[in-house]
């Protein structure tokens, strides 16, 4: 049907609106006037102070869901320092492991890969009452008390259990989950998609904090997966044999899934027992349980016998197009004729695959079993208690559409997800990248992980993958990227320089010299540049020695950085023959400030393309 003319001028509050939408999908909500923007929300959105307001709307509400709002919009300023020791061919690699808390790290993520992540798997705390930790940002009492207290593990978190007993036992959770799926749903691609494991204990709380923040209509399944063959018959009431899988696109018109390849089974279903030159084929039920008046009429079979479509149904289609297919040689009454009428189905005409649907079983996607046993394979200590099957994420990768690019899982845990890239990438030779965050949350001390000497979970998760990688790479020898490089949060490279002028002692001047912490490297240095620059940390890292100087060469020539003191006129000049597109040196590194006035002028000269920060 042809578009019509409007014939008025455009409604620019619905555009508006639109636009909001577009932007802050949270935001729109249904009113008794229908549906509005939440202009509380989205003033809050655009604050860090907390906004009150309270009409009434139809939506998820918590004691603290303000306060998540403010947590994902506020800056960071930690930092991933590179851990070469305990990455693999950390130079080479694109796949990224880092240490650390995930709401810092989405947030340090958020220039470099807005946009940029095709799908994001995860498989955050079910809040069972055992399971969840959380870091309370807010509070600075609290922070403070628990500083006092001690409880505070090695890396300076301050964790706090969520036992079923807590008074903010469900609003705990959803503030700690409202502003991570918030800031990486900014990180997936237009044609982007999430996968989301959950148990019972939550899943009716993210659904609906997911349809907030994807926009309901970009909710594509919740299928459920059978986690385990039978009943436990421990169980007190009904046994707990599945979970759910929440599946949001970014842009529902831009996701389409995969279709799954057909299994052996279902190929055999397909024969061809007519000898018909179309090929093989499978019957296919002729009639529908939607009937259509003019598609009921009486069928003649070649014996003679007469079928009617069964009660409350009528044939899929009409006498007509019946016909033609009968003269087509596309119905059949059985091998001897007796039969009724089924339509022929060839395989060479139907979809490339079959399209997935809810129901996950253990054939499908594995279970808890299989996933402990491949855990085991790897790592025969018993070191973690609730790792996912390998098959469960290598499904969704399938399902997913990705075949190049990254797959983010920022609650890593055993580290299954990069598991599943690398078994996906070795049978179709594809170049999937992963990105794991996991929080380097420390083993109980009375666990066999920590007795076999893995005293947080960064150390199961990267011990996972070495052995992951080098069993895929015997059994396959796929051309695959087996490497890692490991990142660990830590605070600003920078020296704090907001001291009260009372603070100033002589000692303390010396900062003001040389505004990067002693401790801190250049590889330090270089991986905050990258993030703050937009680039990705998996670009390739080449170290090389122009002048007697470490230089930094970051994608050929993206960026190149010299963190040295001495910079001067000569040395970038021998820089900026390779024409870099940036190039970062150190505040302090130049030799004197004519040195750093000149290298300006010399570097717009030679190689007007090259924009110059420093640090
Ligand atoms: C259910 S487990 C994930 C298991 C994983 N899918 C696997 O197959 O091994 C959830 C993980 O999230 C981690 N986690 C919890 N809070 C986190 C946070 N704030 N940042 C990063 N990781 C976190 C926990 O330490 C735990 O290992």
């Amino acid at each position: 049907m042809e578009e019509r003319l409007d014939m008025h001028s455009p409604n620019w509050i619905n555009k508006n609106s639109a636009f909001i939408a577009q932007y802050f999908p949270n935001c729109v909500t249904e009113t008794i006037d229908g549906i509005k923007i939440d202009f509380d929300l989205l003033q809050q959105e655009l604050s860090s102070d907390l906004i009150q307001g309270n009409k009434e709307r139809y939506r998820l509400e918590w004691p603290g869901k303000r306060e998540a709002i403010v947590t994902a919009n506020l800056p960071t300023t930690k930092t991933p320092r590179p851990v070469r020791e305990d990455s693999v061919e950390f130079d080479n690699t694109e796949n990224i492991y880092i240490e650390g808390d995930n709401l810092e790290v989405l947030k340090l993520l958020q220039e470099s890969y807005l946009g940029k992540i095709k799908m994001i798997y995860i498989d955050p705390p079910y809040n069972t009452g055992k399971d969840f930790v959380y870091k309370d940002n807010f509070s600075k009492d609290t922070q403070e008390a628990l500083i006092e207290s001690g409880q505070k593990d090695e890396y300076n978190q301050r964790l706090v259990a969520n036992p079923e007993t807590a008074g903010r036992y469900h609003s705990n959770w959803l503030s700690m989950m409202y502003p991570r799926i918030k800031l990486a749903r900014n990180l997936l691609t237009k044609d982007g998609v999430i996968f989301i494991s959950m148990g019972d204990s939550e899943v009716h709380n993210l659904r609906k904090i997911c349809d907030e923040i994807f926009g309901e209509v970009n909710f594509i399944a919740n299928p459920v997966w059978q986690k385990k063959y039978g009943p436990s018959n421990d169980s007190s009431k009904i046994s707990d044999t599945h979970e759910h899988i929440l599946i949001y696109s970014k842009d529902v018109s831009k996701w389409k899934p995969k279709l799954l390849p057909r299994s052996e089974d279902q190929l055999k279903a397909y024969k061809n027992p007519d000898n018909d030159p179309r090929g093989v084929w499978r019957a296919s039920d002729l009639s529908v349980r939607t009937p259509s008046e003019s598609c009921i009429y009486p069928i003649t079979g070649p014996d003679g016998s007469v079928h009617y479509p069964p009660n409350s149904t009528s044939w899929r289609v009409s006498k007509d197009k019946f016909l033609e297919m009968l003269n087509d040689n596309r119905i059949t009454f059985g091998i001897n004729g007796k039969g009724r009428p089924m339509q022929k189905k060839f395989l060479t005409e139907v979809k490339d695959g079959i399209t997935p649907q809810t129901w996950w079983s253990r054939d499908f996607a594995g279970d808890t079993k299989i996933a402990r046993y491949e855990m085991k394979d790897l790592i025969p200590e018993n070191v973690f208690d609730t790792p996912k099957p390998v098959s469960l994420i290598e499904r969704a990768i399938d399902i997913s559409g990705v075949e190049s690019g990254i797959i983010l899982d920022f609650f890593s845990g055993s580290a299954t997800t990069a598991h599943s890239v690398l078994s996906a990438n070795s049978k179709d030779g594809k170049s999937r990248k992963y990105l794991q965050v996991q929080l380097p949350e420390k083993t109980d001390e009375k666990s066999q992980a920590y007795k076999s000497g893995y005293k947080n979970i960064c150390e199961i998760g990267k011990e996972r993958i070495r052995r992951a990688a080098k069993k895929i790479k015997e059994e396959t020898d796929a051309d695959i990227d087996y490497g890692f490089r490991v990142y660990r949060l830590d605070s600003s490279n920078m020296q704090d320089v907001y001291y009260k002028p009372q603070d100033y002692d002589q000692g303390n001047l010396d900062l003001f010299g040389d505004n990067v912490k002693p401790d801190r490297t250049g590889d330090d240095l270089l991986a905050q540049v990258m993030l703050d620059w937009g680039l990705p940390l998996s670009l390739k890292i080449e170290q090389v020695e122009v002048s007697g100087k470490k230089v930094f060469k970051v994608a050929e020539n993206s960026l190149y950085a010299c963190f040295d003191s001495g910079i001067d006129e000569d040395f970038a000049k021998e820089l900026a023959k390779d024409k870099p597109l940036r190039i970062v040196f150190k505040d302090s590194g130049f030799k004197n400030d004519t040195a750093k006035t000149n290298v300006k002028q010399l570097l717009k000269q030679m190689s007007p393309e090259t924009e110059m920060k420093v640090i």
